[in-house]
């Protein structure tokens, strides 16, 4: 499941979308040369994102609630819900960092029930094989399916 690099397949518009995303996911902060101030991708497309979701086999480990997807591999304990209600609305900013670098933060829940040696998300990272325009799509398809529900009291971050 997991691709192999193939470097000759990196497009070069590719690169610059990931480095600047990236570099927020690794700065984490809004302010100087590594902000990701002014990123703006085109919309995307949920049709296609969907279509993406299955082609990737991201159902292989993930529930999607709202959407009509394949169910999660029956090997798969413990799959990772998204979409539904959530106390923390997933920003576009967000969606974008756990796609191209999911091991930018990992829950403590996650870790129990998906613990790895080295630490990381096993999460494929997807970033050689997906396209931008892919990319894009997921964020569009997966987006919406979020609905944020307000605490009492001041947001929960
Ligand atoms: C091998 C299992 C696996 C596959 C395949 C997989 N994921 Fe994940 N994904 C995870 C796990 C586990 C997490 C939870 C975060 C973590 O600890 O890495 C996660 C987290 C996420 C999140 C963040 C969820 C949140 O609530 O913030 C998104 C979005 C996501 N994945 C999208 C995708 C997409 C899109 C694909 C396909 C391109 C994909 N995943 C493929 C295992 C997987």
């Amino acid at each position: 499941m997991k691709p192999m690099p193939n470097w000759s397949r990196l497009a070069a518009g590719w690169s610059v979308v990931a480095a600047a995303a990236l570099s927020l996911a690794v700065a984490g902060c809004d302010v100087g040369p590594k902000s990701a101030r002014g990123l703006r991708l085109p919309d995307g497309n949920a049709t296609r994102g969907r279509a993406a979701f299955i082609t990737l086999k991201c159902y292989a480990c993930h529930q999607v609630d709202g959407a009509d997807v394949p169910p999660p591999l029956v090997t798969v304990q413990s799959p990772v819900r998204l979409g539904g209600e959530v106390t923390r609305v997933r920003t576009y900013g967000d969606l974008v960092t756990s796609i191209i670098n999911p091991s930018h933060r990992l829950s403590e829940q996650m870790k129990k029930e998906w613990a790895r040696a080295d630490g990381k998300s096993p999460m494929p990272v997807f970033n050689e094989t997906m396209t931008v325009a892919q990319m894009i799509d997921l964020v569009a398809f997966l987006q919406p399916l979020y609905h944020e529900i307000p605490l009492d009291g001041p947001p929960y971050r």
